[in-house]
């Protein structure tokens, strides 16, 4: 799909998350994740601002999302919890930072979206400090067959709707790219993944370019 239509498909549902109640489970998660972010956090694909409550209280965050309505509802959320952020609306698989410029780089719910999420995480290890910690929150293609057949047969009515490709293999993406990968967990019959991870010693942005 054109990103101005991506854009237009997360904007029209921004409402939606902001007033999104998630399960018990998807807090355990995140809290279980966000706690571990420390120092300067960058974090993709923002959306409405669903991991600000689980933030240790230290860390300065930027934000980035390429939508400007989960952006504004970010910044709700954010005023909520007391949160400066710095925010940048762009597409995050245009930007560009400087090599290590973050201790700790998160993203939620954001690899099923973008369009080359291999490179995606290639600049994410870019952008970390070789000791800094990269925290993963995806989910993808489940490994039950059943499932996952349901999922290759509905996935292009629901990234049409949606924006979220749904048969992305995460574990193998995150091997490929070569992280560092220190924990990770799985669960809903391995639709969803957890990721505490450092960027692959001796990574070489300019390799990787
Ligand atoms: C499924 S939502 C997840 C939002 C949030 N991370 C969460 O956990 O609730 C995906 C988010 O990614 C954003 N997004 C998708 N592709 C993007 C891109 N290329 N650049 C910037 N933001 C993007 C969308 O606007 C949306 O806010």
């Amino acid at each position: 799909m054109e990103k101005e239509r991506l854009v237009r498909v997360f904007d029209r549902q921004a409402a939606k998350y902001e007033s999104n109640k998630e399960s018990s489970n998807l807090t355990k998660w995140r809290r279980a994740l966000l706690s571990q972010a420390e120092g300067e956090v960058l974090e993709l694909a923002v959306g409405a601002g669903a991991n600000f409550p689980y933030y240790p209280p230290d860390v300065n965050i930027t934000a980035a999302d390429f939508s400007k309505e989960m952006l504004a509802a970010a910044r709700k959320k954010a005023a909520n919890y007391h949160i400066q952020a710095k925010w940048v609306c762009a597409d995050i698989e245009k930007l560009e930072f400087e090599p290590d410029s973050f201790d700790t780089i998160v993203s939620t719910l954001s690899f099923c979206c973008y369009e080359n999420p291999l490179e995606m995480l290639k600049k994410v290890q870019c952008w970390c400090k070789p000791d800094g910690k990269i925290l993963l929150f995806e989910h993808g293609k489940s490994s039950n067959i059943f499932v996952s057949g349901a999922q290759r047969v509905l996935n292009p009515l629901l990234y049409k709707m949606i924006g979220c490709h749904q048969t992305r293999d995460i574990l193998n993406l995150v091997h490929e790219s070569g992280l560092a990968v220190q924990r990770a967990e799985s669960h809903w019959l391995n639709m969803f993944h957890m990721i505490w991870a450092s960027p692959e010693k001796g990574f070489s942005c300019q390799k990787n370019r």
